[in-house]
């Protein structure tokens, strides 16, 4: 039988055979029983594209306009953490593999490479950085002002992270960032997420991260910059209409991968009715659980501008750095042109709402 990698499940199978316990356990981990981080692919499982034909699909064309950038395609890479564990180049090779795809790259506070590595090594590329307030009120200032000195074009502010999910597998497994590495953002004690008992990681964010944070921290953000803000973590129409209210540019759908409350919807199953409550005002994005050109339609289809995935991006990052990134972007790229083709569309405009429907319906015929 070939080895040959052809698909996102065959980089994951991939993956899970080669990194280290710790990492794999934190990379795929989700909160609690993980049943939101089930849910995730299986509410996409229970809907159904029904294509339309004879539509003419020739010069297919998928590039958008997102807060002002023309991208190629409406899918993008979500903020991760410490990409340096799955391959040494870290945050630049998946930075670089965006910007071969016309994709955007969302960069983590919690990166392994600095915001400024990832905008020398990836200047083409379109990069938005992901913010966690911090207490220190000055220090979350100092990393916005760098991250507009080195051309990121929106922030995207992580809001439903006050308190980390409780994620037995980094417990049992004593997570920490292994010795060798640092965060790159950061010097001395703020670089480091040190071996404990339990989760590392949930004692960095105890002690460092703002728990205090309301809307009107959300406010205090948009008074001190000038870039775009986008809301990264709603699931309800309320907290959507607030952000719209307030002046945020986008929100964006998420529940974080599940990794943090458990049983909270899937973020499929939220979208619909927070596009039909702001989708008219302000961009709507969406992460979790996509892992097929097929999600990404549905995700279109229901409302989303973009969509952006983490998990996929950290396989290929595993196999080949840079090049196994853009290995696994191609794929879904690929399954995402046909399925535009197969389905009659040949821009995203062409994407009409009830072109995707839940199983149930087909359950009382
Ligand atoms: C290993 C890992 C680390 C993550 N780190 C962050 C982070 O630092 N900031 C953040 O906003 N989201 C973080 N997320 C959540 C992702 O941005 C995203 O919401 C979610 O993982 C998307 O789902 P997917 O992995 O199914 O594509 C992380 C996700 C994973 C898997």
């Amino acid at each position: 039988m070939s080895n040959k990698l052809v698909s996102v499940k065959d980089y994951e199978i991939y993956a899970v055979k080669t990194l280290p316990k710790t990492v794999l356990g934190y990379y795929t981990s989700g909160a609690c029983e993980e049943y939101t981080l089930s849910q995730n692919k299986q509410a996409f499982n229970r809907l159904r594209i029904i294509p339309r034909m004879l539509r003419n699909v020739c010069n297919r064309d998928y590039s958008v306009t997102v807060l002002g950038n023309r991208v190629r395609i409406p899918i993008g890479i979500s903020p991760c953490a410490m990409h340096k564990m799955a391959h040494e180049d870290g945050e630049c090779a998946s930075a670089k593999a965006a910007g071969k795809h016309g994709a955007i790259f969302i960069h983590a506070t919690l990166s392994t490479c600095s915001i400024e590595e990832v905008a020398r090594a990836a200047p083409d590329t379109i990069k938005w950085f992901q913010l966690y307030i911090y207490k220190d009120k000055e220090m979350t200032k100092t990393l916005i002002r760098r991250a507009e000195r080195a051309g990121y074009k929106a922030l995207v502010l992580t809001v439903d992270a006050p308190v980390f999910g409780i994620r037995y597998i980094d417990i049992k497994n004593n997570f920490s960032l292994p010795s060798h590495l640092r965060l790159g953002n950061f010097t001395e004690e703020k670089s480091v997420i040190s071996k404990s008992d339990g989760s590392g990681l949930t004692n960095y964010v105890t002690s460092l991260f703002e728990e205090k944070l309301v809307w009107e921290d959300v406010k205090w953000l948009k008074s001190i910059t000038n870039l775009p803000i986008v809301v990264k973590g709603i699931l309800s129409v309320a907290d959507a209409k607030i952000a719209a209210d307030i002046g945020c540019h986008a929100v964006f759908v998420s529940n974080h991968g599940g990794r943090q409350l458990d049983t909270a919807p899937a973020s499929i199953e939220a979208l619909p009715s927070i596009v039909k409550e702001v989708g008219h005002r302000i961009d709507v994005y969406l992460d979790c659980g996509i892992r097929h050109g097929t999600d990404v339609f549905k995700a279109l289809a229901l409302g989303a501008k973009m969509v952006f995935l983490a998990q996929p991006i950290l396989w290929g990052l595993t196999y080949d750095g840079q090049k196994g990134v853009e290995d696994v972007l191609e794929i879904i790229i690929n399954e995402f042109d046909n399925t535009m083709a197969l389905t009659g569309c040949r821009t995203l405009a062409d994407i009409e709402k009830d072109m995707v429907v839940h199983e149930s319906i087909y359950s009382k015929l």
